[in-house]
């Protein structure tokens, strides 16, 4: 089983684009999996075109069983729905005088076993759900946007990975994905060239071209799969598909 948490502190730079087509792509490839959305937004399930009543929230609670509070999203693809009730869970987890790192990680371990993934989605900004997060997932990838520069928040967020990898030794910045490539902006290269040259070819992934597909297709409730199969959205998230699949962690 991997565990694979799409994080950084950074909002708009395409984390639940890149959560729900992993996710999706990979399912569709026969693997079995778990899409987890931890970010009061719930925009992962609108991705999907689903809505449901229940999901992470309560299974974390206990006011729900995992099978009641997991909906099937698509074959071999479920999800733990997010949205506004993770705001409670959010301060039962702030409350806890110890331990409240670790209420996620308790909870999905329970079920974790299931599946050949486990994709994270995390809210923008750093709340105690994302450092949930990531005292539980082993592998990041981080999408950072090739239209402004974010290194100094992406070294930011790297500092704050290591004072969680204390706590978490198996966690590891693996991947950091180029996004909203755009091939006629010449600062668009600029950047991608020196998120290479900073992380290594190894961790910089092949970029996600920017391309309007891409923000029409939850419109539909449809992934990049689905809507635009032909699309440069589809094409760049299918080869991410094959790098991460290929690239196993156990
Ligand atoms: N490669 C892309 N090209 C064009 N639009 C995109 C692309 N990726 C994502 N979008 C759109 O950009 C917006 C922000 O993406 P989203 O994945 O929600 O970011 P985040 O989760 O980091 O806030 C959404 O409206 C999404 O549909
Ligand atoms: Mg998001």
């Amino acid at each position: 089983m991997r565990s694979i948490a799409v994080s950084i502190s950074k909002g708009g730079v395409e984390k639940t684009t890149t959560a729900v087509h992993l996710a999706a792509g990979l399912a569709a490839k026969g693997q079995r999996v778990l899409l987890v959305d931890t970010d009061t937004q719930g925009q992962a399930s609108a991705m999907l075109g689903i809505k449901p009543d229940v999901g992470l929230a309560e299974f974390v609670s206990g006011d729900a069983t995992f099978e009641d509070a997991a909906t099937e999203a698509r074959e071999g693809l479920s999800i733990l729905a997010g949205g506004r009730s993770l705001a409670a869970l959010k301060r039962v987890i702030s409350r806890q005088e110890y331990g409240g790192e670790r209420v996620l990680d308790e909870s999905l371990s329970k079920v974790d076993a299931g599946f050949d993934y486990i994709i994270l989605d995390t809210s923008p900004g750093w709340d105690a759900l994302t450092v949930n997060v990531l005292f539980y997932a082993r592998e990041i990838l981080a999408p950072v946007s090739t239209e402004v520069l974010t290194l100094d928040s992406l070294i930011e967020f790297t500092k704050s990975i290591e004072a969680i990898q204390k706590y978490n030794t198996d966690l590891e910045l693996n991947y950091v994905l180029p996004t909203f490539l755009d091939g006629r902006v010449k600062k668009s290269g600029e950047i991608l060239a020196q998120l290479r040259k900073h992380f290594g070819k190894g961790v910089v992934l092949s970029p996600v071209r920017y391309n309007v597909r891409l923000s029409e297709a939850p419109g539909y409730g449809q992934t990049i799969y689905e809507y635009a199969p032909n699309s440069t959205g589809a094409v760049d998230y299918k080869a991410l598909i094959e790098r991460i699949n290929k690239n196993g962690r156990a």
